[in-house]
């Protein structure tokens, strides 16, 4: 699997559908997989929502609920639920063509569990543009109208619909804006209020480009008119800084809340990983919101509250200041780890099994900057670029650092000062990293060490 796709909230239940290639643990012709869920955390894997067909593969892209039926596909009272995807036509790819990704829908009247592909597809038609995907699609409530917003190579093109069926192109941004180390691809646009005022958000995936090199997740923070967006400013943020999230987007219909879902892998190396029966995951489902640093308005990205329902055991350490190296001890495979400085100290987490691989991550006071190794913390083997030190800047003045991890098998998710510094990476022990040593400069900087068990979801 790849890209989450789809993702709407309807009939209380969270619908993710995901970039999938039944046939194989490397990518191959894209289907949607499907998976459900009440709570965000707890899943439930259903048949497979769509199919390639004559018009190609089923590439990545967004669903919506036309609650009042504007498309027509509504019958008998039911509310449709409509898809919004990339048809990408490998035969025209193969034949040297430029416009063999074209914009299609599929809906559904039973709330998500079953598709029809709409008879009319394509309904955005590729205009020679050879990277044209990925659409995410929502209601403007001011303009009356659907929005969409499409990757188109090098910058993003909007176009609006009142029936979701026909497309105007409205706008182009980018082309000269944010990051441009490589392709632009799955965005997003959604409004996020700070201190009372509301501003538009626009997340652009790139591959690569990324700050720690490969896919990764840029964003910008703007107006939004009905036809073009406005960036307050001109500099370029990260959602994630690690090297392991990628194609995030939003959850449609979610009303008072907005919740972020990235894939778990890079480009860099996604098809090579050392798994067997399992290829990628993704990311913990994450609450965004908007913060204040030093003048500019950032994404701060939390694990959403339902994780909190797995909490099992804690264990905390006691005394953390007494020494400078405290250790702990997970009580489950999968646990979070909460930690707070007394003040803006430096320190190190590893995470470390008898095979001798260990993890390390922390905060480096002399370069204001969190940060990742998996240099040595397992397989690494596969591609050149995987083991490696990963950075993350410090977008916080507060005066103790509060760090919490999730860590997994195989990742650990970083959200550092409420999220304004976030990090994902994979890494592949042979073993369990189940060894916990924190250390200090100095004895007595650490508040606060805990270690909570997490109960499998599955
Ligand atoms: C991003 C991406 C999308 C595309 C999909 C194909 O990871 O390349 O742009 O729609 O994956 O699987």
């Amino acid at each position: 699997m790849n890209d989450p796709n789809g993702m709407v909230y309807f009939n209380h239940t969270y619908h993710l559908f995901f970039q999938y290639y039944p046939g194989a643990t490397v990518w191959g012709p894209m289907h949607w997989g499907h998976a459900i869920s009440k709570d965000l955390i707890h899943w439930k894997e259903l048949p497979i929502a769509l199919y390639p067909d004559s018009l190609g593969y089923i590439f990545s892209g967004s669903a919506v609920v036309d609650s009042n039926n504007t498309s027509g596909f509504g019958k008998n009272g039911k509310i449709p639920l409509v898809a919004i995807f990339t048809h990408h036509d490998p035969k025209g790819e193969k034949a040297g063509a430029n416009n063999f990704q074209n914009e299609s829908l599929a809906y559904s009247l039973d709330g998500g569990y079953t598709w029809t592909k709409y008879s009319g597809n394509p309904v955005v038609k590729n205009p020679g543009i050879t990277d044209f995907r990925d659409p995410k699609v929502s209601w403007y409530a001011k303009g009356k109208k659907w929005m969409m917003t499409l990757a188109t190579k090098d910058r993003i093109t909007f176009y609006s619909s009142p029936d979701l069926t026909n497309w105007t192109k409205e706008s182009e941004f980018g082309k000269e804006l944010g990051a441009h180390g490589g392709v632009w691809e799955c965005p997003d646009l959604f409004q996020l209020k700070l201190n009372g005022k509301s501003y538009w958000v626009l997340i652009v995936n790139i591959n690569p480009g990324g700050p720690n090199n490969g896919s990764a997740t840029q964003y910008f923070i703007g107006h939004f008119d009905g036809h073009q967006f406005t960036p307050i400013d001109n500099t370029t943020k990260w959602l994630d800084y690690g090297p392991d999230e990628y194609a995030g987007v939003t959850w449609n219909n979610t009303s008072n809340r907005t919740v972020f879902l990235g894939w778990m892998s890079n480009w860099l190396y996604a098809t090579l990983v050392p798994t067997e029966k399992w290829r990628s995951a993704m990311t913990v489902p994450r609450e965004l919101k908007l913060i204040e640093h030093n003048g500019s308005i950032l994404i701060a990205s939390s694990p959403v509250r339902e994780l909190e329902a797995l909490g099992g055991k804690t264990y905390t350490v006691t005394n953390p200041g007494a020494k400078n190296t405290s250790t702990i001890t997970p009580l489950a495979d999968q646990y979070v780890i909460h930690l707070q400085t007394k003040a803006t100290t430096g320190f190190t987490v590893e995470l470390a099994n008898t095979n001798n691989e260990k993890l390390t991550l922390g905060y480096d006071k002399m370069h204001n900057q969190y940060f990742i190794d998996r240099t040595h913390a397992g397989i690494s083997d596969f591609n050149k670029q995987f083991a490696g030190h990963f950075t993350a800047p410090r977008l916080s003045n507060s005066k103790s650092i509060k760090l919490t991890l999730i860590v997994d098998k195989a990742s650990v998710e970083l959200f550092a000062d409420g999220g304004a510094s976030v990090m994902t990476c994979i890494f592949f022990p042979q073993k369990q990293l189940n060894e916990i040593a924190v250390q200090t400069a100095s004895a007595g900087q650490i508040s606060t060490l805990s270690c909570s068990a997490l109960t499998s979801i599955w």
